[in-house]
C-alpha cells in the first residue's frame, strides 16, 4: 500500500510528534509499504496531489492536526486517513467540551471551571490543576499547590489558548487506558518523581516508572476497561485512542481527556499498552492502518 506519513507542523507538540512518526515509519516500512514522509505544511494538498497515497497516516500531536482539522481537509480532497473523524477530533481536542460530554453521559471527570481571556478569576481551592484547555503534552499545564504559584500558573496557560479550565486536584495515582478499535488493551500506570507527569517527566527523565499492564484489582480493571469502551462508542472513535485516568484514594476513577492521536515515540503509552495485550508494535501499526 502507498502510505502518506503526516508529521510536524506548527503545533507545540511538533517535535514529539516527529518522533511518533520515525517509528511508525519505520514500522510501516517493515510492514512492507511504500511511505511517503510528509512534513505538515500549507503545500500539504500539493504534496498529496504529487503522491496519490492509498491512506494518510495521520501521525500529528496538537493544532492543527489532532484538532480535525486536517482530517477535514483530507475528507474534501478524497483520501483515506487513519483514526477518528473531523468531529471527534475536534471535540477531544477540546478537553473543556469533551468533560462537558462525557458528564451527560454519566462518565466521572473532576470538577472544575472554564475561564476565557479577560474574565476575572476567583480564587479556587488549592490543590487545583491549571490547563489550557486545547494543548498536549502537558504543554501550559500546572499543578498549583499553593496560592502563590495560582497567578503565575493562570498566565502560563493563557500563554497558549484563550480559554483555560481550572480543576479539582485528584490527589492518587494516574493511569491511562488505550482503546484499540473498541477494545480496552490492559491500563498501564505511571509513577513520577514528583507526581506529576508534566512534559520533562513524558519525554526526558529517566526517573519515570511505568507499570505495565497497573497493579489494579479485577474489579477496577473491568471498570477502567469498561469506561474507556464507552467513551470509544459514544465519542464515535476510530483506530487507537487513550484515556487518561486519575484515580483517587478510594478507587474511584476521574477521567482527565481522550487523545485521539496518541504517542508513538519509544517511550509513549500506547505502545507499552498494546505490548501488554500482546500486540507488537508492527501488529498495532498494522491494525491503526486499517481500521
Ligand atoms: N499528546 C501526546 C502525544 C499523547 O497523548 O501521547
Ligand atoms: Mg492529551
Amino acid at each position: 500500500m502507498k502510505v502518506a506519513v503526516i508529521y510536524g507542523g506548527p503545533s507545540p507538540e511538533a517535535e514529539i510528534s516527529r518522533k511518533s512518526a520515525k517509528s511508525v515509519i519505520f514500522a510501516l516500512k517493515k510492514l512492507g509499504h511504500q511511505v511517503f514522509e510528509l512534513e505538515l505544511d500549507e503545500n500539504i494538498t500539493e504534496k498529496l496531489k504529487q503522491q496519490k497515497p492509498d491512506k494518510v497516516f495521520i501521525t500529528l500531536h496538537g493544532s492543527p492536526g489532532e484538532d480535525g482539522t486536517v482530517q477535514g481537509l483530507l475528507e474534501i480532497a478524497g483520501y483515506n486517513y487513519t483514526g477518528c473523524n473531523t468531529q471527534t477530533s475536534a471535540i477531544c481536542m477540546d478537553k473543556d467540551i469533551t468533560k462537558r460530554v462525557l458528564k451527560t453521559y454519566n462518565i466521572p471527570v473532576p470538577a472544575g471551571e472554564t475561564f476565557f481571556q479577560g474574565d476575572k478569576i476567583e480564587p479556587v481551592e488549592i490543590p487545583c490543576v491549571v490547563k489550557p484547555a486545547r494543548t498536549g503534552s502537558t504543554v501550559g499545564i500546572s499543578v498549583v499547590k499553593d496560592e502563590n504559584s495560582f497567578q503565575k500558573a493562570v498566565e502560563e496557560a493563557f500563554k497558549y489558548d484563550s480559554k483555560i479550565i481550572i480543576e479539582e486536584y485528584i490527589e492518587g495515582r494516574e493511569i491511562t487506558v488505550a482503546v484499540l478499535n473498541g477494545f480496552a488493551l490492559p491500563p498501564v500506570e505511571i509513577v513520577t518523581e514528583t507526581g506529576f507527569y508534566d512534559f520533562d517527566s513524558k519525554y526526558k527523565k529517566q526517573t519515570t516508572e511505568y507499570k505495565v499492564p497497573a497493579n489494579l484489582n479485577l474489579k477496577l480493571q473491568e471498570k477502567l476497561k469498561k469506561i474507556s469502551e464507552k467513551i470509544f462508542k459514544v465519542l464515535e472513535c476510530k483506530g487507537a485512542i487513550r484515556i487518561d485516568f486519575r484515580i483517587d484514594k478510594w478507587n474511584n476513577p476521574y477521567v482527565l481527556e481522550v487523545n485521539t492521536i496518541p504517542g508513538m515515540t519509544e517511550r509513549s503509552l500506547l505502545p507499552k499498552a498494546a505490548n501488554a495485550a500482546g500486540i507488537p508494535f508492527e501488529k498495532l501499526i498494522e491494525e491503526i492502518l486499517e481500521s
